[in-house]
């Protein structure tokens, strides 16, 4: 992620202790008793890296719980966003006085069945993905950059974004993408200035597709 992101965000990317490493007691208590040892792999080492990412920054070490809705609460003053996915996990942390927003998400590198992509897809990214090269499930980038979309979104706004609520374009050669937000859902937003478009990066390597995005200030 770290190539996905300007120099003012953290990023911390998992390594395999991590993964069983320790959670600060706000955390655990956003675990359930009942959750299966996989989430709990994956909560830990987004927790593990998110702290390592804050520490970045030079900030000291405090929780990043978790709210009702599963978006994790920074520490005042932070942005940041946590991905994981089979055997990867990634933070990223930010200033709020260098970046509004951050977003990233990791995928596997994999074909999206016709129903996901239908719930996924405008009729004109369908089109977009069946010009670009073959060798690239472009659907499945597009849905991790919709994902990050939602994670920039949603700590600003504090409102759903349906996947139809962003119209994607793909710059294949930069490696780029812009997200333009539905009118109806700004005009809907309660939030001065919600933005009309988010634009990041996003790689396909390793069986990875990961995709991040900032919101820059003002
Ligand atoms: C929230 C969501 C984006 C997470 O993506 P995912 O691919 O399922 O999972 P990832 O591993 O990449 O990310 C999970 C992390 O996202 C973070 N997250 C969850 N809800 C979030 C929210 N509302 N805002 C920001 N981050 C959120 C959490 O840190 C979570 O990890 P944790 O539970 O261990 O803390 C996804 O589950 C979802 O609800 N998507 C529907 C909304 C959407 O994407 N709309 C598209 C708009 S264009």
């Amino acid at each position: 992620m770290r190539d996905l992101l300007p120099p003012s965000v953290a990023v911390a990317i998992a390594g395999p202790a991590d993964w069983t490493g320790e959670l600060l007691p706000a955390e655990q208590a956003c675990l359930s008793d009942r959750a299966v040892q996989s989430r709990r792999r994956d909560f830990t080492a987004g927790r593990v890296c998110a702290r390592r990412a804050m520490a970045d920054l030079g900030l000291p070490p405090a929780p990043v719980p978790a709210a009702d809705d599963r978006a994790p609460i920074w520490p005042a003053g932070v942005v940041g966003a946590i991905t994981h996915t089979a055997g990867y996990c990634a933070a990223a942390a930010a200033r709020t006085t260098d970046v509004r927003s951050v977003g990233m998400d990791a995928e596997q590198h994999r074909e999206l069945n016709p129903g996901v992509r239908r719930l996924v897809l405008l009729p004109e990214e369908e089109e977009t993905c069946a010009r670009l090269p073959s060798d690239t499930s472009w659907p499945i980038v597009l849905f991790s950059a919709k994902e990050t979309v939602y994670k920039v979104w949603f700590p600003v706004v504090g409102s759903w974004l349906d996947f139809h609520d962003a119209r994607l374009e793909l710059d294949p050669d930069a490696g780029t993408f812009t997200a333009r937000i539905a009118v109806a859902r700004l005009a809907a937003a309660t939030v001065p200035a919600p933005p009309a478009t988010i634009s990041g990066r996003f790689t396909v390597a390793d069986g990875l597709v990961r995709t991040a995005a900032v919101l820059p200030l003002g």
